[in-house]
């Protein structure tokens, strides 16, 4: 069990590749207070409609970068830069877009570092505008620009240990060992369906 500092932190160490926040620190308590009200009339073990990252259907078949890079020219460049860095604000430290790719972007230890947490998080959330009820993006057209991102350099951390129990990774996570004879490439751009269903026979 961990309590929210130690959950907020690890958010902002592992996936977001920053320095723990202290616990007293103004930015830690502005974030335990907004927690605290979101989630205030939310009874414990329920998901609220609409929480979450959207779950998109599996392609029949891998998800293409190629196919993401004409994608992400056309709808996100603008936005997030042509080399996945971002823009600045004037303050030189914030960001107006944040980096997709590169040393300033989410680490590979991030859930968006899984293609159906990219995926699901941009087909109801971009480009900038978009929403459940008016995605921009076709399912295809946001599986394969989730791959071609998360084919771009990113910084790296140590997740050896993140699934004591591997047979409990989830079918897009993207680094071996597993419990099924998939392989790693596979198991981050797919196709994900028979995997899902391997796993299902072994009742994982
Ligand atoms: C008009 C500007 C704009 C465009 C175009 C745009 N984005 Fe974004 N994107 C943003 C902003 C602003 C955020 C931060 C949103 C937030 O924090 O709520 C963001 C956040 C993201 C994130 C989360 C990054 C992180 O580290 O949390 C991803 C992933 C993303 N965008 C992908 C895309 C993709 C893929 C496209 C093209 C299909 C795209 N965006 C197009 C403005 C844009």
């Amino acid at each position: 069990m961990e309590n929210i500092y130690k959950r907020v932190n690890d958010c902002i160490e592992r996936s977001l590749n920053g320095h723990s926040l202290d616990t007293t620190s103004r930015e830690m308590q502005a974030i335990k207070a907004y927690i605290e009200w979101v989630g205030k009339d939310v009874s414990r073990n329920t998901k609220p409609l609409g929480s979450g990252i959207t779950e998109l259907a599996y392609l029949d078949q891998a998800a293409e970068p190629d196919k993401g890079k004409l994608v992400y020219q056309a709808k996100c460049t603008s936005c997030h830069g042509a080399t996945g860095e971002g823009k600045l604000n004037p303050d030189n430290i914030t960001y107006q877009y944040p980096p997709l790719w590169g040393a300033h972007s989410y680490t590979m230890a991030a859930g968006l570092f899984r293609l159906s947490r990219f995926a699901g998080y941009v087909k109801s959330n971009m480009p900038l505008g978009a929403n459940y009820d008016n995605p921009q993006l076709t399912d295809e057209e946001a599986w394969n620009v989730a791959a071609f991102v998360n084919s771009q350099p990113r910084p790296v951390k140590d997740i050896s240990k993140d699934w004591p129990k591997i047979s409990g990774k989830p079918v897009d996570h993207p680094f071996g060992p597993y419990t099924d004879s998939f392989s790693e490439r596979q198991h981050k751009y797919g196709p994900f369906l028979p995997i899902a269903e391997f796993k299902k026979r072994q009742g994982k």
